[in-house]
């Protein structure tokens, strides 16, 4: 039986669900309910299905996306999400095919970049896709943290106060803009991600109602929120051993950041903090009079991006230094590749294919993995992933890329 590539009807949706259920390992059944709340929400000219004989055995769905830039700016993404091929038709060819129709289409509608979260590592760097922002997150001993017990509150004029869902999606989308603005690799939120973030909506898990506290400066401006789920555990010897996870913790101003870190680790009867996902370079370690007090337990990538068009990528930034540099740039499936100018500076850039000779060559991975400042490009020379046509220009790409904040990739998709 031949397979064919295509998208899916509405009525073949729920057989779709079903085997992307299956290829997450998850129960494959799908109620009704689910279905419409799916139906009602995925754009079915970018839901691609692998069918044979009526059978779908494979996923495949896309929808568009923005992606914060470094500097504030912002670019269009092929966002790519519910991959999945059946375990009777694996190894096949059936995802590089799908990824080479989506691709195509997302380069025809003139998207910038392509993204996606891998679930293992290895899939997608052959698609020209490279790891361009990481998460870390710690747990907290507040034990041994040092934190003066008797404060909590911040001391700079502004307050905290709880909140509740209601007053997140007021107040969160403008806060969570803020955050795009000060670093890149913020994927947007719609009113859907915060209305299931916050309770409303279709949950697949049952939902347990969160606290929120809000973060206002001394004028009264929300600069920042919390979203925390305590569990409740004591010893035999009724000492309370309570841990505090963070879901969701945006700040716009270090005051919100210092003051809702400050907060989150003064609740009474908590003795662990577990940050949930930060970026790799968050201040709460350094905040704490013993940061060893903060233990890493987990640190991997996070948002992967796929350069699609170099000359908006390159110039929908702005860059540390003034320099210019010429790079070749590889791309053997045949979206980006070829030799480009870059002229940066602070204040911007402007990129455009030229003849001139190289300073650097490297794949069209790599430099996706460079853009949002997340890697070190001397790094990438090091271990032959980038080569230097010109001596020192790794270096000098080292000092135009690289950001003084991380990218920051909070949200999954
Ligand atoms: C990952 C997955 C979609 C791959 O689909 P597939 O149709 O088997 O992939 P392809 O046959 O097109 O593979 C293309 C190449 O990638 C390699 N590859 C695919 N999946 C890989 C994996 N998980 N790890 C390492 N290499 C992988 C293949 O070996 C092949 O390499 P080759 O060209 O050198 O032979 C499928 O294994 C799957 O559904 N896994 C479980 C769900 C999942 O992880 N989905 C991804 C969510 S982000």
């Amino acid at each position: 039986m031949s397979v064919e590539l295509r998208t899916v009807s509405e009525s073949e949706f729920p057989e779709w669900l079903r085997a992307l259920r299956t290829g997450f390992l998850n129960e494959p059944v799908v109620p009704d309910a689910l279905v419409a709340d799916r139906l009602a929400h995925v754009d079915l000219d970018r839901t691609l299905g692998a069918v044979e004989g009526g059978r779908v055995v494979a996923t495949f769905r896309s929808f568009r996306q923005r992606v914060s830039t470094v500097g504030g700016g912002g670019l269009t993404a092929d966002a790519i999400t519910q991959v999945t091929v059946a375990p009777t038709h694996r190894r096949r060819g059936l995802l590089s095919r799908l990824m080479e129709r989506d691709l195509a289409a997302a380069r025809e509608r003139g998207d910038a970049v392509a993204t996606l979260i891998a679930a293992e590592y290895p899939i997608y760097g052959r698609y020209g896709f490279g790891p361009a922002s990481r998460l870390t997150e710690w747990s907290v001993d507040l034990r041994r943290a040092g934190l003066d017990p008797r404060r909590g509150g911040p001391e700079d004029g502004g307050r905290i106060d709880l909140a509740d869902g209601a007053e997140i999606r007021r107040i969160g989308p403008d806060l969570h803009r803020g955050l795009a603005a000060l670093r890149a690799g913020v994927t947007d939120r719609g009113r859907r991600e915060w209305d299931i973030g916050t309770g409303l909506g279709h949950q697949l898990e049952p939902w347990k109602e969160p606290y929120y506290a809000v973060y206002r400066s001394a004028s009264g401006e929300p600069e920042g929120y919390v979203s925390y789920r305590c569990d409740d555990r004591w010893s035999d010897a009724k000492q309370p051993e309570n841990t505090l996870t963070v879901r969701d913790l945006i700040a716009v101003t270090p005051a919100a950041e210092r003051a809702l870190w400050r907060f989150v680790c003064s609740v009474d009867w908590v003795v662990t903090v577990r940050t949930g996902h930060r970026p790799p370079d968050d201040p709460l370690p350094l905040l704490l009079p013993d940061p060893r007090a903060a233990r890493i337990v987990s640190h991997a990538d996070m948002l992967w991006l796929r350069i699609l068009d170099v000359v908006r990528v390159l110039e929908e930034r702005t860059y540390p230094v003034a320099d210019g540099l010429v790079l070749d740039v590889r791309d053997a499936g045949g979206f980006a590749g070829g030799r480009y100018r870059l002229d940066a500076s602070p204040k911007g850039a402007s990129c455009a294919p030229t003849t001139a000779s190289a300073d650097l060559v490297l794949d069209v991975a790599e430099l996706s993995r460079l853009v949002l400042g997340d890697e070190s490009a001397v790094r990438l020379a090091l271990l032959g992933r980038i080569e230097e046509a010109v001596p020192g220009a790794a270096a000098r790409a080292e000092l135009l890329f690289r950001t003084p904040l991380l990218p920051f990739s909070p949200d999954i998709f």
